[in-house]
């Protein structure tokens, strides 16, 4: 048994690893030796955690951050400036506003205004004091990026006419540089100014800001990149124009930095940036996957495919779902977040459902590149792991991979269908964990459980891993009017967006 069981372990590639209960994440690893509780799904108006957790809050929606700006509404991805390990520059994405908690409905230019200092991001400084993460109000770092925030394009690009864009917006998660810097994604764009469709004219939005600021779709739909000390923010066209939902960075073995990013839309595709150069996004190559073949193909204006279907790179590059259909794009279920296990340079793609084709419950895809190189042309796709009552979750959204190599994910039911149909069990949306060894490697843990309507995003642990910030973004989202709402988190009253810490023992055996 003992030799069968070395060369199953040789095979997935984890050859020193002969005790023990192995997952297909990675080695066995830290002190994962004990049995994790676990927090039963909740329909409760509450945070719970599993035992051994703790939280506390650090800011939330409409906390003054300065003089001039509150913190915005919706917050989402999360990343960090270390300054010391206890003392951080902040990154917080605000993807959207909810109108009921702002303003109200009324589709005002005074309304809009308002609503588009609420949306982009945050940058702020945090500090442990007394083991307490605590927010410094009026620190000179503190300074927002928002929906009306001049941003140029990068390397001097000119879309629509213009070598900026105002504002950013959507900003769903995003991803660290290898330089230090932060990646925001603009995902569901359209919401805001509306897309231009094939006639020239534009659709109609949610939150329909272009019937008072005419912006050009063709400006939002991008990945920026934001310096954490200065707020100097730029936007990137070579990572391509679709609903991004990440931007996960690697480096390539020969030293090009590397961003797998995925468009959240059903039946939308996997991509994948090879930057020239080892520390700049501005000039290099947008590839999009085909999962049948393990192929990146490149979308470029060269491929004669596609330069009869585009006047040049700029307009491959603001199409880029169009061109990645017409060379055989693999439709996805809606990808989310991308992760890198560090351990064995895996990519975990999370992709949450896709309701038309009655997946429900999505699963977590895990791509290895040929000779384990970001920079290859080349992979293997394989299902990870798939939602249902089964493995115990649902609509895996953002993830993110501790010290020990630990899989840790949130999910995405959607408000008004939580607990309901086939999301019956589920409760509300929570925080789970996948062990890579001891007694529960491999098995799906629920570790949290979000007040009603939220979802927790942004999942990002502290330079000791001692915490585990989250967002608890949406709470109360299905409410109709202000009288009654569906969640009072946290403070009784109303629901509010808040960024809070998550500490304890638990999470300090986990990661020790
Ligand atoms: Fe903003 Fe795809 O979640
Ligand atoms: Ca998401
Ligand atoms: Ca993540
Ligand atoms: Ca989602």
């Amino acid at each position: 048994m003992v030799h069968s069981r070395r060369k199953f372990l040789q095979f997935l590639g984890y050859s020193s690893l002969l005790a023990g209960k192995v997952s297909m994440l990675g080695p066995l690893s830290g002190c994962n030796s004990f049995k994790i509780p676990a927090t039963a799904p909740s329909s409760e108006d509450k945070l719970t955690l599993a035992s051994g957790l703790n939280y506390s809050i650090i800011t939330k929606y409409g906390d003054p951050i300065n003089q001039k700006e509150v913190f915005g509404f919706n917050n989402d991805y999360i990343n960090f400036l270390a300054l010391s390990p206890d003392d951080l520059i902040l990154w917080v994405n605000h993807e959207y506003v909810n109108p009921v908690w702002v303003n109200g409905l009324d589709r005002t230019k005074a309304n809009m205004e308002k609503e588009r200092k609420l949306v982009g991001g945050s940058l702020i400084r945090i500090k442990k004091e007394n083991n307490i993460w605590k927010m410094q109000v009026n620190d000179p770092y503190n300074r927002g990026l928002r929906g009306d925030t001049p941003i140029p394009f990068a390397n001097g690009v000119e879309v629509m006419g213009s070598k900026t864009a105002i504002g950013t917006l959507a900003n769903c998660a995003g991803g660290k540089t290898p330089w230090n810097t932060i990646l925001t994604c603009e995902e569901n764009y359209y919401g805001f100014y509306g897309e231009r469709q094939p006639d020239g004219t534009i659709s109609k939005s949610l939150l329909q800001w272009e019937k008072h600021f005419q912006n050009p779709p063709e400006h939002y739909g991008w990945v920026v990149e934001v310096e954490p000390k200065t707020g100097k923010a730029k936007k990137h066209t070579t990572l391509g124009r679709f609903a991004h939902e990440s931007a996960t960075c690697a480096m390539s073995k020969n030293d090009k930095c590397v961003v797998y990013s995925g468009d959240d839309k059903n039946d939308e595709h996997l991509y994948k940036f090879i930057s020239e150069e080892s520390s700049s996004l501005e000039k290099g190559t947008l590839y999009v996957a085909n999962l049948e073949r393990g192929e990146w193909m490149p979308l470029t204006i060269e491929n004669p495919t596609l330069k009869v279907h585009f006047k040049d790179q700029l307009d491959i590059l603001i199409h880029a779902r169009k061109a990645a259909k017409i060379l055989g794009a693999t439709p996805l279920d809606r990808p989310e977040d991308i992760e890198i296990n560090s351990f064995t340079g895996d990519v975990f793609v999370a992709c949450t459902n896709n309701k038309p084709k009655r997946n429900y419950h999505g699963q977590i895809l895990k791509i290895q590149e040929d000779n384990s190189d970001h920079g290859s042309l080349k992979f293997k796709a394989s299902t990870f792991k798939t939602g249902g009552h089964d493995n115990g979750f649902t609509c895996p959204d953002n993830m993110v991979f501790d010290n020990n190599g630990n899989l840790w994910f949130t999910n995405d039911i959607a408000g008004n269908v939580l607990n309901k149909g086939p999301y019956k069990g589920f409760g509300n949306n929570g925080l789970f964990i996948v062990p890579a060894g001891g007694p529960q490697a491999g098995e799906v843990i629920q570790l949290a459980s979000a007040p009603v309507d939220a979802e927790l995003t942004g999942p990002c642990f502290s330079p000791d891993f001692k915490t585990l910030f989250l967002s608890v973004q949406h709470p109360g989202e299905t409410s109709k009017d202000l009288v009654n709402p569906t969640s009072r988190w946290p403070d009784g009253k109303r629901p509010t967006p808040a960024i809070i810490a998550v500490q304890g023992d638990l999470l300090e055996k986990i990661t020790g």
